[in-house]
């Protein structure tokens, strides 16, 4: 501890006869004799991130933390590595909008590779639970973040950190959380494995009158996935100016259930192909129970797809971060299941993503997408073509349709567009090789 004089709010009780309560099945070791620290918020203008880390670098092995209701002042990047351990998050971790001090690639974490993206907070470990119980989570102070960015440039990979990254993570539970106002990414879960969210809350609102109508929140995503298997999103409520679910490249074995996303780009998997040299492949997509709803554009202009799917094109423009393209992928065996859309421009699209390259002469894509299932979709799409798929030779096959009922504005008649399509079943009119907008 480097404790210069400073107070500890925590206690910590050596845990000797009480039984700690079975928390989940996957904590096996945390049912074993623990210790249990707590820990309270220090108060306005103080600095909680040393009392935190030593809370949790007590008790973050078979242990038990819980953490009061309040504020938890967080300066610095931080790393939780539990094990065998359970968090009780009754209050939020506050991190405060030191903006250009985040950007310095050095207070951030760059674990998650695809975009070199950045994290100010990082879970990792194995058999944990961190449960905040719907009254705590993680306060991204995004307001003073958004309406920075407002009038600058947003790039991937350009230091905006991802609220809560799981890194090389096995057998962990997230529980009734809330990331209040993300600047950045919400979630990221990277090179982990069987981790459920059950109850996330996110919420990206500009409050900013001078933005009013805009969408300055881009790429408050829900959630990234990349490089990880067996991952379940259970009762979600997102709202944000970007993808509420990004599936990205090495995703497998994805459960969706009950999730909301008001505004913003929808569901997306993707972008995948950025990288010449790497092949993105995502498998097993079961989404079930899911639900757009359409913000009040003063608060939020834009609620753009269904579910929808990005590609980069065959051609090489650019690097990484921002720029790319090149690699090749397979999704296949994804099903999206009940539905339900809010005037959405596209219910259901694949994008050859900046197919148009600007230097000209661009390849088509070199991922394909087989085997997908589209079931009991119902709702409203102000769009009259409720399919697009814009796919490079021989790149789709098997796009499965049932009870396909999205309706599109009144007086217009729905069409389809298919490119490139083999094996198209169940929609109610040919699908065309192009049309409408
Ligand atoms: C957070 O801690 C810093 C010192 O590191 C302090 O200056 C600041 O006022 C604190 N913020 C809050 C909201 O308490
Ligand atoms: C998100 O935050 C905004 C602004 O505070 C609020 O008006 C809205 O009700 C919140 N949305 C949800 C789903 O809680
Ligand atoms: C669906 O998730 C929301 C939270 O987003 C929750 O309030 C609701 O109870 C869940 N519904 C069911 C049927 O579990
Ligand atoms: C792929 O290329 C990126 C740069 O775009 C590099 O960082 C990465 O290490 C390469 N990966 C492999 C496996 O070669
Ligand atoms: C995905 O996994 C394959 C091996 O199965 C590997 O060759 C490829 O590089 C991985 N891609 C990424 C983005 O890690
Ligand atoms: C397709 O994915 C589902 C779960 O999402 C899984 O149960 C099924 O076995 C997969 N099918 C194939 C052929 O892999
Ligand atoms: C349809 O979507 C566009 C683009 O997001 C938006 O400008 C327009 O207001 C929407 N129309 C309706 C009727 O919601
Ligand atoms: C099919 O793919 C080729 C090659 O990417 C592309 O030129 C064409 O526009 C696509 N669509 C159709 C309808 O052929």
């Amino acid at each position: 501890m480097k404790s210069s004089g400073s107070e500890f709010a925590f206690i910590c009780i050596l845990f000797i006869l009480l039984a700690i309560p079975a928390h989940a099945s996957v904590t096996t070791a945390a049912q074993q004799p623990g210790q249990i620290c707590q820990i309270r918020p220090l108060g306005y203008g103080h600095d909680d991130t040393d009392q935190v880390e030593e809370v949790i670098a007590k008790c973050g092995h078979s242990g038990t933390t819980i953490f009061e209701a309040g504020s938890f002042n967080i300066t610095r990047k931080m790393t939780w590595n539990l094990q065998s351990a359970t968090v009780h998050l009754n209050g939020f971790l506050n991190f405060p909008p030191t903006i250009e001090r985040w950007l310095n690639p050095d207070n951030t974490y760059q674990v998650v590779f695809i975009q070199s993206q950045s994290s100010w907070f990082v879970v990792t470990g194995s058999d944990f639970v961190i449960d905040a119980h719907n009254t705590g989570g993680i306060q991204g102070n995004g307001q003073a973040w958004w309406s920075f960015f407002a009038t600058r440039t947003r790039e991937d990979g350009d230091g905006r950190p991802i609220s809560l990254t799981l890194f090389k993570a096995k057998r962990g539970i997230i529980r009734n959380f809330r990331i209040e106002s993300p600047p950045f990414w919400s979630n990221a879960v990277v090179e982990s494995s069987d981790i459920t969210y059950d109850g996330m809350v996110v919420n990206a609102t500009n409050e900013d009158p001078l933005f009013e109508g805009q969408n300055i929140v881009w790429n408050t995503d829900g959630i990234d996935t990349y490089r990880s298997e067996r991952i379940t999103l259970k009762n979600w409520d997102v709202t944000c100016g970007d993808d509420c679910v990004a599936i990205k490249g090495n995703s497998s074995d994805i459960v969706l259930r009950n999730i909301t996303c008001r505004g913003g780009e929808g569901i997306a998997i993707g972008s995948l192909g950025q990288y010449v040299n790497l092949t993105d492949n995502v498998q097993n997509v079961d989404m079930e129970n899911i639900k757009m709803v359409r913000l009040d554009p003063k608060v939020q202009p834009n609620m753009d797809n269904g579910v929808y799917f990005k590609a980069w094109p065959g051609t090489v423009n650019g690097l990484p971060p921002t720029g790319g393209g090149g690699g090749a992928g397979t999704v296949r065996n994804l099903t999206a299941k009940n539905v339900q859309v809010d005037r959405v421009m596209n219910p259901v699209r694949i994008q050859i993503f900046q197919s148009i390259d600007p230097n000209g002469g661009g390849s088509p894509s070199k991922i394909k997408f087989e085997d997908m299932h589209f079931s009991n979709w119902v709702g409203t799409a102000n769009n009259s073509r409720l399919l697009d798929l814009e796919c490079s030779v021989s790149g789709c096959s098997d796009f499965v349709f049932q009870k396909f009922n999205v309706i599109p504005p009144s007086g217009e008649s729905p069409h389809y567009v298919c490119q490139n399509v083999t094996g198209i079943k169940g929609l109610s009119s040919p699908c065309r090789i192009s049309g409408g907008t």
